[in-house]
Order: structure tokens, then sequence, then C-alpha cells
């Protein structure tokens, strides 16, 4: 299985920070955001990984990580977004690069406590399709919110303002290779972005959907307040609290 990170964007939510450098590399207490997905992937055994960036300080990744050995890697591939144009059309970048694998797609500001090995091993045993990973949250409006009913998701919609349910779908994202043709059907979100609420509903449509409740904490970190969150909860596990 393959690894994509998603770490391309102005960051614009975030600017001043962002102004200076790409919002994966801001600290998140002791390390860069990005150093994070990198461990989880590490962690589940996932080691042929692709970092999709862009933006202007984009160099400054290879600069940071280079090959990847303090990762205990002996590569990292890296590939450059020109613009913007949301998840989905960052995730197409990287079709040259899974060469019908499948693969897991981790975002570059999403951060967890625990692991994906169980994810990985389940989506393994799956065979095809797609898997999403959920997780409550109390500001479910804010994300992709998965509606469960009888135990399966029935839709997935993206920063409802009335949510259905307080699952949020995290940015971590198991496809099978024809996720790329799945993008090339889609059309812009009113924001202007190729969604990948959009690539879930639709192997929800083809009934290859499955979706695991993700153990311990999770937090993204693009905002203000998510990245102080983040910060605290990754204090807080380092220290043992
Ligand atoms: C993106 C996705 C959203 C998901 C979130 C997880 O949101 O569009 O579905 O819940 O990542 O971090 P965005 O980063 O665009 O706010």
């Amino acid at each position: 299985m393959k690894g994509v990170i998603l770490a391309g964007g102005l960051g614009t939510r975030m600017s001043p920070l962002t102004k200076i450098t790409n919002k994966h590399l801001l600290p998140v207490y002791d390390k860069p955001m990005i150093y994070y997905p990198l461990q989880s992937l590490v962690e589940a055994g996932i080691t042929d990984i692709l970092i999709v960036t862009g933006g202007p300080h984009a160099g400054d990744f290879l600069r940071l990580l280079g090959n990847g050995s303090e990762f205990g890697l002996k590569h990292l591939n890296y590939t450059y977004q020109e613009g913007e144009g949301g998840i989905a059309a960052a995730l197409r970048l990287a079709e040259y690069f899974c060469g019908g694998e499948p693969v897991c797609v981790f975002l570059g500001d999403n951060i967890i406590e625990g692991s994906i090995k169980d994810a990985v091993q389940e989506y393994k045993r799956q065979k095809r399709g797609a898997k999403i990973l959920l997780k409550e949250v109390p500001d479910p409006e804010r994300f992709g919110v998965a509606e469960i009913v009888k135990g399966k998701v029935k839709r997935i919609l993206e920063k409802p303002k009335r949510p259905h349910s307080n699952y949020a779908v995290i940015g971590i994202y198991f496809y099978d290779c024809r996720v790329f043709e799945i993008i090339k059907t889609l059309k812009p979100s009113g924001r202007g972005e190729l969604e990948i609420t959009d690539v879930n509903n639709r192997y929800l449509e083809l009934g290859e959907l499955s979706y695991s409740i993700l153990k311990g904490w999770w937090t993204d970190a693009g905002t203000f307040d998510s990245l102080r969150r983040a910060t605290n909860l990754v204090a807080e596990k380092n220290l043992g609290k």
C-alpha cells in the first residue's frame, strides 16, 4: 500500500503565520506539523510515501525531510501542485505514483494520538473500494459529516450547517486505484474545490465504502484554534499527562 500526504495549499486561513512558510511546516509542540502524519504512516508499515505540496515554500519540505532517513525511510517522494483546487485535485497528482496499488491518503494537518495499523489491516482484508475513519466531535459543522443509519453510512455532507450526526470524517482515507477515475468525473463544489467528500460519496453509491471509528484523540491543525489544541494534545501525550 502506498501513502500520500497532502501538504499543499496557501494556508490563507492562518495568515500571517503562513506568509513565510507552508502551514504544514508550522510547529506543533516540538515538531513541524508534517512530522506527525509521516510518523503515523511509517508506524503503520507504509513506507512508500509521496508528499504533495505546492506554493512558494515547497522547497522547504526537501530541506526539512530530505530522503526521510530520520523516519527510518530510505527514500521519500515529492510532487508539486500548481495552484490550488481542493484535496481531490491534489490527490490526482498521485496517480502516476500509485501505479494501480491501493493508497492511504493522509491530510498533512491531521494528527492522531493512536495508530492506523488496525485500519490498514482492515482495509487490506476489504480488498477493494474505500474506507473512511470517523470520530465523534463537538463541532461537526467544521468537517465532512457522516450520517449513520443502522450502523451504515447513509451519506456524507461537507461542512453542513445542521449536521445529522457528531461523526466527523477525519482526513485519513483508504482507496483502491479507481479513485483516480472517480476524481476525473468530479465537478468543483460551491467553494470551487474538488471535494474529497464527493469521492467518498461516489464509493458509497457503489456500495463500497466502509468505515471505522478511530480510537484515541484526533485533531486537525489548520486553524489558529485547532493548532493550539493540537499543540496541547501532543504536549500532554509527550509529557504522559
Ligand atoms: C477537509 C475535508 C473534510 C474533513 C477535514 C478533516 O476539510 O474537506 O471533509 O473532515 O478535511 O480535517 P478542510 O481541511 O478543507 O477544512
